[in-house]
């Protein structure tokens, strides 16, 4: 296991396990109650008049339920989904051949859609107002535009990173919406909602535990529960309960926080190698041998959002429980204090 337990759950790939784990309607989908309220008022307005759902941009951290929801409105509409992501669309033509394949009311996922090529993005503006794909055949004098008719359909993107997608792309969404990491108390709920799919036995404290460590993340809390399944068949009769939950994750060393060694690195660095900073991303990711994307969608956000670091104009500052949880003393006349 490499240092960052997070990023490893982050991108690893969809098992078959995952997919009975994933909720198949509005009614097992829990948190996210405002999103999931206009959701099905929109599925719902739109079939009462027969129409075609509205493109709707979601956006939030890995693991929080894009593509769940995805799934989730396409059952619901009653149409196919299409699923495709913003790196694989490479040329205009591949859009083109996704774009023509659609029927009516079908819904196109385009995942990490802020990784569109920006060429690429310049098609889907008509495409998503006007339902057109103006394309350009042959290039030099014998280029030709031609113009074709699509059904209509619905976009539903997905990102990490809204604040990359440019303003035009965002204004043509009808919905947007941001999914925000869930409480404790709620991923207990998921995690036990899995354990009965999974045929586990474990009780409310333990399910607790392991979603205290999960960073608010329900694909973490399941990726936890599975090791948690694993320890506690070898180790404790295959019942889980609080201590065996936390004898597990001690062995992992996700600590009571739910962090990681690649997140305590992040704020040794911070501490000890910038002073507390501010110190800018490609600096800490050099210093910490992790990728600068990889720090900033899946480390930074929990860290930030937990108080450890705080990101100010002039890059990230370590927060006094930075220092409380590595044990180092705090600084005299701390960057922290001053921007506080
Ligand atoms: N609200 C939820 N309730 C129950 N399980 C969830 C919920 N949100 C996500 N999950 C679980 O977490 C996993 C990751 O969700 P996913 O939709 O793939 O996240 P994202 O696309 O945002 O990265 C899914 O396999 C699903 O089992
Ligand atoms: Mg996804």
């Amino acid at each position: 296991m490499s240092e960052s337990y997070f990023q490893e759950t982050a991108n690893a790939p969809e098992t078959p396990e995952d997919l009975t784990l994933r909720p198949p309607g509005f009614e097992d989908f829990h948190g996210q109650e405002k999103v999931t309220e206009r959701l099905m008022l929109m599925v719902a307005a739109a079939k009462g008049r027969n129409d075609v759902l509205e493109h709707v941009l979601l956006s939030g951290p890995p693991g929080l339920g894009k593509t769940t929801l995805a799934n989730i409105v396409a059952s619901a509409v009653g149409t196919s989904l299409h699923t495709t992501s913003g790196p694989q669309i490479e040329k205009a033509g591949d859009l083109a051949g996704i774009l023509t394949n659609l029927q009516r009311g079908d819904i196109l996922f385009i995942d990490e859609i802020h990784r569109l090529h920006p060429a690429i993005e310049e098609y889907l503006y008509p495409a998503m107002e006007d339902f057109r794909l103006d394309i350009i055949i042959d290039s030099g004098p014998s280029a030709r535009s031609i113009q074709l008719q699509l059904p209509k359909f619905t976009l539903l993107g997905a990102t990490t990173r809204s604040g990359m997608l440019t303003s035009p792309l965002r204004s043509r969404f009808g919905l947007i919406n941001r999914l925000d990491y869930y409480t404790k108390e709620q991923l207990a709920v998921i995690i036990l909602r899995s354990a009965e799919i999974l045929k586990l036995s474990i009780d409310e404290e333990g399910a607790l535990v392991v979603a205290s460590r999960s960073r608010g993340t329900p694909r973490i809390a399941n990726n936890l529960l599975r090791w948690v399944r694993d320890y506690a068949q070898v180790k404790a009769d295959s019942h889980i309960n609080s201590a065996v939950a936390q004898s597990a994750l001690q062995m992992i060393e996700i600590d009571h926080d739910g962090l990681d060694q690649m997140d305590k690195r992040i704020l040794e660095s911070m501490i000890y190698k910038f002073n507390g900073g501010p110190v800018g991303l490609s600096s800490l990711a050099v210093a910490t041998g992790e990728d600068a994307s990889t720090l900033e969608e899946v480390h930074e956000p929990f860290l930030i959002m937990e108080g450890f670091v705080k990101r100010t104009p002039r890059g990230r500052v370590a927060m006094p429980a930075a220092y409380h949880k590595i044990g180092a003393p705090l600084p005299p006349h701390s960057e922290t204090e001053l921007d506080l």
